[in-house]
Order: structure tokens, then sequence, then C-alpha cells
């Protein structure tokens, strides 16, 4: 049994409702293997409250939080410091309490890529189709010009992929109803939207024109086999699914909180899965 000294190291997780948060486990996880004295909890917090609640945590003597939905953007606003990644993305989703003030980081492009790379895939081999233009469109977007690719937005509503674009040149824009026949031209597809997750309709995505070597990614992780991912398996393509991001992405954050950069083992991806 891991027991806490009164110099336990303190981080956790931010959202709105926070419940659903794998984070405590992937964190508590790390914290068990490496006999580390700290502790990682789920803390709800209301929007209204969030500006006046994290410098509180700071004080209080958090070494740093997770941040999820819908709390991204306002973290952005709090810090007094962000990273190149999160400047970009727009949004924060790592919080480092330091004595020179709240430090934000975006480690949701680092996830997304370090799982790609884990799964023998090179980011920058080709060009990168991104479905969707949302807040994890951004992050992983922003990620992946970092790594050299040349990246095209496609979603429902034109007018956001067209701003994200221009948020972030040189990227490209295509209609959403041109998004299978244009697939001959991509290396990788990668799925950002929510379509496809468990309560939510499939993604519709025929991939009959991808060529023989598409990667198909996909950033949902629950079920583990999206229909999209499915799909791509049929086809033998080769899928490259949503949890290991999650997983990579915490890397970050325990490393700067706690010390250790940890391992995303097999163990942890079995734990997380379950
Ligand atoms: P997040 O910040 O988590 O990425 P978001 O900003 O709500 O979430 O973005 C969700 C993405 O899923 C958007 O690109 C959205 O498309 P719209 O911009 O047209 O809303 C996309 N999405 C959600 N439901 C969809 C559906 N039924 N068909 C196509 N795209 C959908």
């Amino acid at each position: 049994m891991k027991l806490l000294s009164g110099s336990a190291r303190l981080a956790g997780v931010t959202g709105w409702p926070v419940s659903h948060s794998r984070s405590p486990r992937i964190h508590n996880y790390w914290l068990n293997r490496y006999e580390i004295d700290g502790a990682y909890v789920p803390l709800p917090i209301r929007p209204e409250d969030f500006t006046t609640s994290i410098p509180a945590l700071a004080k209080a003597g958090f070494a740093g939080l997770n941040v999820t939905i819908p709390h991204k953007e306002a973290a952005f606003a709090v810090c007094d410091r962000v990273d190149e990644t999160a400047h970009r993305a727009g949004a924060v989703n790592t919080l480092v309490f330091t004595p020179q003030g709240i430090e934000g980081r975006n480690t949701d492009g680092y996830g997304f890529l370090a799982n790609l790379r884990r799964h023998g895939v090179n980011p920058a081999s080709g060009p990168v189709l991104i479905l969707g233009a949302g807040g994890a469109a951004r992050g992983i977007g922003a990620a992946l010009q970092e790594a050299g690719a040349e990246i095209t937005f496609t979603n429902r509503t034109a007018e956001r992929a067209a701003a994200l674009a221009a948020a972030l040149p040189p990227a490209k824009i295509l209609a959403w109803e041109q998004r299978e026949a244009a697939l001959t031209d991509y290396a990788l597809l990668i799925n950002t939207t929510s379509l496809g997750m468990v309560h939510q309709p499939a993604l519709e995505m025929n991939l009959d024109h991808a060529s023989s070597t598409l990667v198909v990614a996909d950033i949902v992780f629950s079920p583990l086999e999206t229909p999209l991912l499915a799909t791509a398996k049929q086809r033998g393509l080769r899928p490259v699914e949503g949890l290991g991001m999650l997983l990579h992405q915490a890397v970050p954050g325990f490393a700067a909180w706690f010390g250790v950069t940890p391992e995303v083992d097999d163990a942890l991806y079995q734990i997380v899965a379950a």
C-alpha cells in the first residue's frame, strides 16, 4: 500500500464534468509504478469558477493540472506563459505551477505524434487529411506542421475549416463532399470529430479511393476500434487507435509535476482500456 507523506506532490485534472476522465487512472498507475509520494485527483470545476479556482489551487500547493473540456481555452487565458504549441493551438491542456507563475502547454498534438511514431508512422511521409475543425483538429494540425507535415482540413461546416486553415498557414482546405474522392492524394487520414464514439453516429467515410499505403488514425478511443478503424482494417490499411494519444499526452505533465518521465507500457494500456 502506498502511503502519502505530508510533503506529497499533488496534481489533478479539471473539467466540467470530469467524472468520465481516464487521467486519474493513468497518473495514479505511474505514481504507483515509480513509487512516488504523490496523488492525482479529479477536480470538477464549473466554467464560471475556473478563472478564480486555478490560481487558488496553485497557492494551495498543487504542482499543476490537466485541463479538459470545456476549459482548454479558459486555461490558455489564465497562463502567465504558454509554449509554442499551446500558442498555435490557442488552447492549453497542461498547467504547470511554478514560482514564476502559471505555465501552459498543449500536449495533445505531442501525444498524437508520439502515438503515430509508436506505430511506426512518419507524420511527414506525405499529405495529411484532417476531418474536423474543432479544438482537437487545431492542436493536432499545429503539431503536425511542426513535424513538417503538409495538412488539409475538411469539415462539415466549411467556414470553420477555412478559419482554421487561415490560423495555421499554409494549411489547405477541402470541401466536405470531396473527402472520399480526394483520398487518393493523402498518406494519412485523421478523424478528429466525435463521430464514431459510443452514443454517436458513425463517421460516413468510404475508403474506396484510398491508396494501399494510407494510414487511418482516429482520436476517438471509446470504442477502441471505431467503425472507421474497422473499415480501414478490412481494407488492409494501417489503423492507429486513439487511446495511445491519450496515454502519450499525459507524459509531459507527469514529468513536470513529479520529476520522472514515465513510460507508456502495455500494462498501462490494458488498465486504461478496461
Ligand atoms: P473539439 O474541440 O473536441 O474538437 P468541437 O469544437 O465541438 O470539439 O468539434 C467537433 C468537430 O466534430 C467539428 O469539426 C464538427 O463539425 P462542425 O464544425 O460542422 O460542427 C464535427 N462534427 C460533429 N458532429 C458531426 C456530424 N454529425 N457530421 C460531421 N461533423 C461533425
